[in-house]
């Protein structure tokens, strides 16, 4: 793993980095100037939701225990995500410099990265460089001679369950119980892994945080929109020509992101993987932003030869498989939105009831336990809004081309 070459393009995270920097940069700050600059990089969680990355860690900070705990997310199983492997297997040092200044700064002995279970075959190297941070004092008791500063990191492997890549649901799974979701509050800050104040962060959140503390937060905010500052990593693939990884600034225009990636004949962008929303041509001069079109990174491109119904198939088919159960507006809402894509395959499904269909998408919404039931209506609304001359025209027009 160490001798992977580092040859990507882009101003922060692919920007150069010297292993061990960040954490001796933070050893010689106090917490406050950490999470000062923190805040003020303006820092959102790239895992997908975006909350403030500063707040989470002046929360965890904030808690009184005796013991805490920091997360990595590296459980990546939204479809169409593939960056923080990328990070994992390139640039390792990145993501475990900034576990040890988290620990440092919230005040946690114990880091764990919950490692997605297919990602098992980067067990092995990832398991060496940790070894070779502990045996440079990166990891274990004073560390770089910073006394009573004691840290260490373990890698726990999942069994390949999406929603354990929720926050809540990974800790359950990680204390060796069913994967779903917990109620909120209280929260993992307060209330996390053995109840004890946990921190969990995404492996681009954290990686992005160790050039923040070396180069700071005011070069960080050169980059980026007045609202979105800094870059994004996505993992863009489907119908283009150079798939891949991309670190991008915020703001870019999905058009110029389709021409940067040689996608021709485009019909679809889905923005955000399968949970995200899905975008027609009159809407490719929108931007990726906060502000605008926020994603958790990922892009998946359909040309025109694809079938619209087929990819919101696939992705119902996903969220049905992969619901948790615990929750009705989730485990049956994701059902009858499937139910409804077959019937529009058999012209069967009425304007009547898919207005119906649209209430139940938009109250699963905001009735489901977590994010799953909360965003997989997504693609369902988006793609039977944007795509609905294609959608109903599958099956020769059923009662809803008649209104
Ligand atoms: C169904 C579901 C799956 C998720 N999967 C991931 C994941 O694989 N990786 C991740 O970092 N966050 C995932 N999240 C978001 C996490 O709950 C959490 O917000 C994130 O790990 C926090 O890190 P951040 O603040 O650095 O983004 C998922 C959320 C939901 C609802």
């Amino acid at each position: 793993m160490e001798g992977v070459k580092h040859n990507r393009f882009g101003p922060v995270i692919f920007s150069k980095y010297e292993r061990g920097s960040a954490i001796e940069r933070a050893l010689a700050m106090s917490r406050e100037d950490i999470l000062f600059e923190l805040k003020n990089s303006g820092l959102k969680g790239r895992g997908g939701a975006g909350f403030p990355t500063s707040t989470k860690w002046m929360l965890t900070a904030a808690a009184i225990s005796d013991k805490k705990y920091l997360i990595c997310n590296a459980d990546e199983g939204e479809p169409g995500t593939f960056k923080d492997r990328v990070l994992l297997i390139e640039y390792p040092e990145l993501v475990f410099d900034a576990m040890v200044v988290g620990g440092y700064t919230i005040g946690a002995t114990e880091g764990i990265v919950y490692l997605r279970g297919e990602y098992e075959y980067l067990l092995d190297s990832l398991n060496d460089y940790l070894n070779g941070m502990r045996k440079d004092n990166l990891l274990g008791e004073n560390i770089l001679g910073k006394k009573g500063f004691n840290f260490d990191i373990r890698i726990f492997l999942g069994e390949g369950s999406y929603v354990c890549g929720e926050e809540t649901a990974l800790i359950e799974s990680l204390e060796g119980h069913r994967g779903e979701a917990r109620n909120r509050p209280p929260y993992p800050v307060n209330t996390g892994f053995m109840g004890k104040p946990t921190c969990v962060n995404n492996v681009e959140t954290l990686a992005t945080i160790s050039h923040i503390i070396v180069k700071g937060s005011e070069w960080y905010k050169n980059f980026g929109t007045s609202k979105s500052k800094g870059t994004k990593l996505f993992s863009i693939s489907g119908d283009c020509e150079k798939p891949g990884v991309y670190e991008l600034e915020w703001g870019m225009k999905i058009s110029d992101v389709l021409k940067l990636v040689g996608a021709k004949d485009t019909k679809a962008v889905q923005i955000g993987g399968a949970s995200g929303v899905c975008l027609n041509s009159s809407q490719f001069d929108r931007t990726l932003a906060y502000e605008d079109v926020p994603t958790g990174g990922s892009i998946i491109i359909f040309n025109k030869k694809r079938s619209m119904l087929k990819v919101l198939k696939n992705f119902m088919e996903f969220f049905v498989e992969e619901s948790c159960g615990q929750c009705t507006p989730c485990r049956i809402g994701n059902v009858k939105l499937l139910e409804a894509v077959k019937m529009i395959e058999e012209n069967k499904l009425t304007f009547g009831y898919l207005k119906k269909l649209k209430e139940l998408a938009e109250t699963m919404k905001i009735a489901s336990k977590c994010g799953l039931g909360q965003s997989s209506p997504n693609p369902f609304l988006s793609i039977i809004e944007n795509f609905k001359e294609e959608i109903f025209n599958y099956a020769g027009g059923g009662e809803y081309a008649k209104e």
